[in-house]
């Protein structure tokens, strides 16, 4: 598909490059690329290269609304362009920013049980950390317990992997511009366990006809997640995607897990749904 659009824009004049209908939002580490992988499965949908992060950082913002469209696909009319930055869902300006685009785009927010999230984030930033300072030895870089509590045992509320994971936080901004139909709440963990039903779900929300189904997905068990195919691509998402994580001391995973629960009934009360994560 995008190679033939570019070759021939003079056989199909219509393609252009046009703002997204429907972006992903975040949150960062809870399957946000392997959702826009998924999507790009479909006929009708177009997808931004990379994070385009326009409406989170001043510097893009201020090159303006024409800036933002020539970083899009090329797209047929009827086609859905979709971009994907994880860091919007917590940026403060953005909501009001996306909502003076396009006050009835939809909104795509992923989201996984907040303590897997935590420890995705934190095996994230350490595998960044090895990269920038390679002759660091990795014995001198703390563990996940070491951040998440204070010496004294109690919460270290301020680190960031586990701020993040409080989503009511953040919500409830988006909820003051948006209507709560304008945005889909994904579960993260049903989409590595089952990705059709979820993917088939958010292909109502976005209007889409029905197109992908079981014949897209393959379970790849030396990866341990479903890999991806249609007639154009058969491939499996980068080993940045499906870490493996450190194994955390039981007794601060339901420390964790409890502290949680609070919030997490908050998070439910603002989507008017129980994804049932475990207390
Ligand atoms: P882990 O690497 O911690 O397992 P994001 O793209 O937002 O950074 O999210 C990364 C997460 O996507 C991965 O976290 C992984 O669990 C999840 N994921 C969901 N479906 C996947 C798939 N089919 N292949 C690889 N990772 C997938």
């Amino acid at each position: 598909r995008p190679p033939v659009i570019l070759l021939s824009r003079k056989l199909y004049p219509s393609a252009a490059r046009r703002l997204p209908q429907a972006i992903i939002m975040g949150v960062r580490k809870c399957g946000t690329r392997a959702l826009l992988e998924m999507l790009y499965l479909h006929p009708m949908v177009q997808k931004a290269a990379g994070e385009v992060h326009f409406f989170d950082r001043d510097d893009n913002y201020n090159k303006g609304l024409e800036w933002y469209r020539m970083q899009m696909p090329h797209s047929y009319p009827g086609q859905i362009t979709i971009e994907k930055s994880p860091s919007y869902f917590v940026t403060p300006e953005v909501p009001e920013r996306i909502r003076a685009m396009n006050a009835s785009v939809k909104l795509l927010l992923i989201v996984r049980e907040p303590v897997t999230r935590a420890i995705s984030d934190y095996t994230q930033l350490r595998a960044n950390a090895a990269t920038a300072s390679p002759v660091l030895p990795t014995s001198s870089s703390k563990t996940f317990e070491q951040l998440v509590l204070h010496p004294n045992g109690s919460i270290n509320e301020g680190y960031r992997p586990l701020a993040i994971s409080v989503y009511h936080h953040y919500l409830h901004r988006w909820l003051e511009v948006f209507t709560r139909e304008q945005i889909l709440v994904v579960n993260g963990d049903l989409l590595i366990e089952d990705p059709v039903s979820q993917i088939q779900r958010i292909e109502s929300f976005l209007g889409l006809e029905p197109r992908i189904g079981t014949h897209n997905f393959y379970f790849n068990e030396t990866k341990g997640f479903y890999c991806l195919r249609n007639e154009t691509t058969d491939r499996c998402l980068r080993e940045t995607k499906g870490r493996k994580h450190p194994r955390v001391n039981p007794k601060v995973l339901s420390k964790l897990r409890k502290y949680f629960g609070e919030h997490n009934q908050k998070f439910y009360d603002l989507i008017g749904e129980d994804l049932g994560w475990p207390e």
